[in-house]
């Protein structure tokens, strides 16, 4: 299997890059200076020299408050160049393995009590913001392609690059005496090497269509931002906050898990509590720190 991977630079696309490094897997992986995946032409000109058999594509506009203001931008990006690259896909016969969000999901705090392992991906997506609705878009466009394709949904992703929660923790927790995390946003993370190691899992199986992939069990920001002190040692109060005191420009999920009782049945799927996958995490952010 010869990969490409657009977005690279990203923090999920730097994981890929690495573990096809590491794996000895062949690819290539562009980042968007590169190729800017809204230029048809240079995308084209990506694919057609590199006849990769797998496009992975961690390009995306994921600036959620930003997509309330400037939803061209996260259209170009994450509906116009998706549908693009999956016609590509399929004119070149590549597999195109894209990657969505939680976000898809209306986040009603009751539909905790509904879905209770999380929301599947059976289930029609009904998204709350803006950046949610072009990711949904996006997908929608894939679906409509004749591309061969594998959409895999992340939540509260996490990974040694690029920046995200638990290294905004680590990072406030040595410049302040104090955290203040909302408690009424709940979900499990996606560590960004597990999702790189199950979308390996789904395409080594031959699965295809919508998967999603995240860690085991439930917590809010708080949870995690307490045991991301608790594991990395760190002595320091955290306070729960409601949302209300944290207002910011697009609205937020209540409740958001991903069901992952679908890749549970995949060959070769590791899934991982979301303790397991801090830890493992911390491990690798500890060298940068
Ligand atoms: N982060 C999360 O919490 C989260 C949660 C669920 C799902 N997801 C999804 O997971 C995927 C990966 O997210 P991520 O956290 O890795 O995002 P990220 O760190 O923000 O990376 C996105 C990448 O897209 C690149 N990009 C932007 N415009 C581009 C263009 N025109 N052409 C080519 N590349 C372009 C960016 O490059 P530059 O930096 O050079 O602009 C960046 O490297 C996305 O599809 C996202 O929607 C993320």
């Amino acid at each position: 299997m010869k990969f490409l991977v657009l977005g690279a630079g990203g923090q999920l696309g730097r994981e890929w890059k690495r573990y096809l490094e590491q794996e000895g897997y062949e690819h290539d992986a562009f980042g968007s200076s590169k190729v800017d995946i809204t230029d048809r032409l240079s995308v084209f000109e990506a694919l057609n020299e590199n006849r990769p058999d797998v496009v992975v594509n961690c390009a995306a506009y994921t600036d959620v408050d930003g997509a309330e203001d400037h939803w061209n931008e996260a259209r170009e990006l994450n509906i116009d160049a998706v549908e693009n690259l999956a016609n590509l896909c399929s004119d070149l016969n590549a597999t195109l393995v894209h990657y969505s969000t939680d976000y898809v999901f209306p986040g009603r705090a009751e539909d905790a009590d509904t879905y209770p392992d999380g929301y599947p991906e059976s289930l029609t997506p009904d998204p709350l913001n803006n950046y949610g609705l072009s990711k949904f878009r996006g997908e929608q466009k894939i679906k409509q392609s004749n591309a061969d394709h594998l959409i895999i949904r992340a939540a509260w992703l996490c990974g040694q690059f690029g920046s995200n929660f638990v290294k905004t923790m680590l990072r406030l927790a040595r410049e302040r005496d104090k955290l203040t995390v909302v408690n009424d946003q709940k979900s499990a993370p996606s560590l960004a090497r597990n999702v790189v190691e199950n979308s390996i899992a789904l395409l080594e199986s031959r699965q295809r269509g919508i998967y999603h992939a995240a860690s085991e069990g439930l917590i809010s920001w708080y949870d995690y931002a307490c045991e991301i002190m608790n594991q990395a040692g760190i002595d320091i109060e955290v306070e729960p906050v409601s949302s209300d005191e944290f207002p910011q420009e697009a609205r937020r999920p209540a409740y958001s898990k991903l069901s992952i009782e679908k890749l549970r049945k995949v060959e070769g799927a590791r899934i991982i509590g979301w303790k397991e996958g801090l830890r493992a995490l911390l491990a690798d952010l500890i060298d940068d720190l």
